[in-house]
């Protein structure tokens, strides 16, 4: 019993540490962007890719509180070459649905 206490802390430590709570639906999540044309300007090559976005929110705890607001507020994003543009807000069917708005910025900032 002794020596089995130590293998079971540490599975539990890979466990809480590497098993996501709730899997990405990836498929849901790019069949979400496709339908919203977001790969128009965030894919690799083009102007802001996800895995820039992603970098730059890791670690932040307020990522999705605050991607979620992007996404629904239509701020004012700035381009490369300094145009200013009205960004587009996120559509679901059936609309303002948060579980699916969840899926598409959990598999953004898995980039
Ligand atoms: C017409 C081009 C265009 C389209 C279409 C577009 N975006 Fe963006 N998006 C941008 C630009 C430009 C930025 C700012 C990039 C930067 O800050 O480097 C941005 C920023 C973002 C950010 C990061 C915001 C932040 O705070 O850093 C997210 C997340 C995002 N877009 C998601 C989406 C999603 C999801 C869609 C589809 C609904 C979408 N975008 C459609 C151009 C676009």
């Amino acid at each position: 019993m002794r020596r089995l206490f130590p293998k079971v802390l540490f599975f539990a430590a890979i466990f809480a540490c590497c098993v996501p709570a709730q899997a990405v639906d990836v498929d849901a999540a790019k069949k979400l962007a496709r339908q919203n044309s977001c790969g128009k300007c965030h894919d690799p090559g083009k102007e802001a890719p996800f895995k820039k976005i992603a970098e730059k929110y890791r670690g932040d705890a307020q990522a999705e509180a605050k991607l979620t607001k992007h996404l629904t507020s239509n701020p004012t994003v700035t381009y490369k070459d300094g145009t200013k543009e009205e960004h587009k807000a996120l559509r679901t069917t059936p609309a303002d649905d948060a579980a699916q708005m969840k899926n598409l910025l959990q598999w953004v900032l898995a980039h």
